[in-house]
């Protein structure tokens, strides 16, 4: 079927007009706001079919419910995950593992990880965090009274904390955030390239630490056994892969929505400043608010789901941007309220799949919070700048300069 063709099982009054990808608000907009641009999907039907919504132009059904994205990424049987994403890029076919394994599969490689990212481990690592956190708003004080936060704070402390977790050289920090850019955001020449950049150096980590193993996540790796039995090279690859390309630019997108937020709220950035406890709840609001990733499962057997007709090889998206702002599960889901409870957002994801970094990333984008607004004064955007943000698989801000003269 060519790209963009609707297929003909799909009957065309369930076509609807909304893509994350092409609907105004999706595309690099300045001062642009695409969480707020998807609430109109909840005025309709709880699916539809929308033909362009993923990078290379494929349609997928769009699950606008949260109640019914939990029961398509619960139900493993009918929707898969395994799609190869990251290797289709290179025109190959090996997933990203685990999130591209489907159970019984995917238990076995995700109890392997667990202990490296459980909330014990996120514990012992907190006063490397909180110093990293302390050290750059330090410097970025010292320096002046205004700063491009993505480029002098949140890449540096999110993408630092995680490359000394996989035990990548820090000093390679810019090249690897240039990477993953590349590969999540870029265009069809620079994707594949960047694509294959990492997959060679994963490969060449994997050797390197295979011949002289360390304490950190690739030596682990290259000596685990599952089943009795050591990984293979594609295994390894498929994790190292993994490990990334989700952890290296989530939470510094996470920070960089907040601070945007905040920026724009004195009053919610004041209480906050005043009330640094009220942070931990904040921060979970903020994160319902503004989600960055998008799941997509691709159906393995024919089902009627809610009225559609969905087939074998159709792919189904559950965007956590649209299941946060669903009224059926959120009072006032437009509003931000930094006092919000029982918050059950999606943001990471939900069933076997839910993210294996939260832990990691809440206290990442608590300690950053709690730390920017102990030592940076009441900011706000830069005067004739604005943050530009975007739409996509994972969603986007850049150039948001702050000012606190
Ligand atoms: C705010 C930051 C983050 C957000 C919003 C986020 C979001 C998500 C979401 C929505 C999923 C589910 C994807 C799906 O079901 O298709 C996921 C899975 C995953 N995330 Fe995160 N993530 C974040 C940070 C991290 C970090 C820091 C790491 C690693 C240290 C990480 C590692 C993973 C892994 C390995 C999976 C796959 C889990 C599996 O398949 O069992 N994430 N993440």
């Amino acid at each position: 079927m060519a790209i963009n063709q609707v297929p003909d099982h799909v009957p065309p009054e369930m076509v609807g007009d909304f893509s994350l990808f092409t609907s105004p608000g999706m595309s690099p907009t300045p001062n642009g706001d695409p969480h707020a641009a998807v609430a109109c999907v909840h005025a309709g039907a709880p699916i539809f079919y929308s033909p362009c919504n993923t990078r290379p132009g494929r349609g997928t059904w769009v699950i606008t419910r949260a109640a019914d994205q939990r029961r398509v990424l619960q139900d493993t049987e009918t929707f898969s995950s395994h799609r190869s994403t990251f290797a289709s890029a290179l025109g190959e076919n090996w997933p990203m593992i685990p999130l591209e394994l489907d159970p019984p599969a995917h238990r076995v490689f995700r109890s392997l990880l667990n202990p490296l990212l459980s909330p014990k481990r996120v514990t012992e690592l907190e006063p490397t965090i909180r110093e990293r956190a302390i050290t750059l708003i330090e410097g970025i004080a010292a320096s002046g009274t205004s700063c491009d936060v993505m480029k002098d704070f949140a890449f540096p402390f999110a993408v630092n904390i995680f490359l000394r977790f996989l035990g990548l050289p820090e000093h390679r920090l810019h090249t690897f955030v240039g990477w993953a850019r590349d590969l999540l955001h870029g265009d069809d020449v620079r994707r594949p390239a960047a694509a294959r950049t990492i997959v060679a150096f994963i490969d060449e980590l994997a050797a390197m630490r295979r011949n002289r193993p360390v304490d950190d996540f690739m030596s682990f790796i290259v000596q685990a056994q599952v089943e009795g039995r050591r990984l293979t090279d594609e295994e390894v690859r498929g994790m190292g892969v993994l490990l990334f390309v989700a952890g290296l630019d989530t939470v510094a997108t996470a920070i960089g929505f907040d601070l945007a937020y905040l920026a724009r709220n004195i009053k919610d950035q004041d209480l906050l400043r005043s009330e640094p406890d009220r942070i931990v709840l904040a921060a979970e609001e903020l994160l319902r608010a503004y989600p960055s990733v998008q799941m997509v499962r691709v159906a393995i057997k024919d089902i009627d789901f809610e009225g559609a007709p969905i087939r074998k090889g159709d792919y189904v998206s559950c965007a956590a941007m649209i299941a946060n702002r669903d009224p059926a599960e959120f009072e006032s889901p437009n509003t931000v309220d930094l006092s919000r409870e029982a918050n059950r957002h999606a943001s990471f994801g939900y069933g076997p799949h839910r993210c294996l970094g939260s832990h990691l990333a809440r206290r990442e984008i608590v300690i950053g919070l709690e730390e920017w607004l102990a030592r940076i004064p009441a900011f706000r955007i830069k005067e004739g700048t604005a943050p530009v943000a975007y739409g996509g698989h994972v969603f986007g801000i850049e150039n948001l300069i702050l000012d606190w003269s």
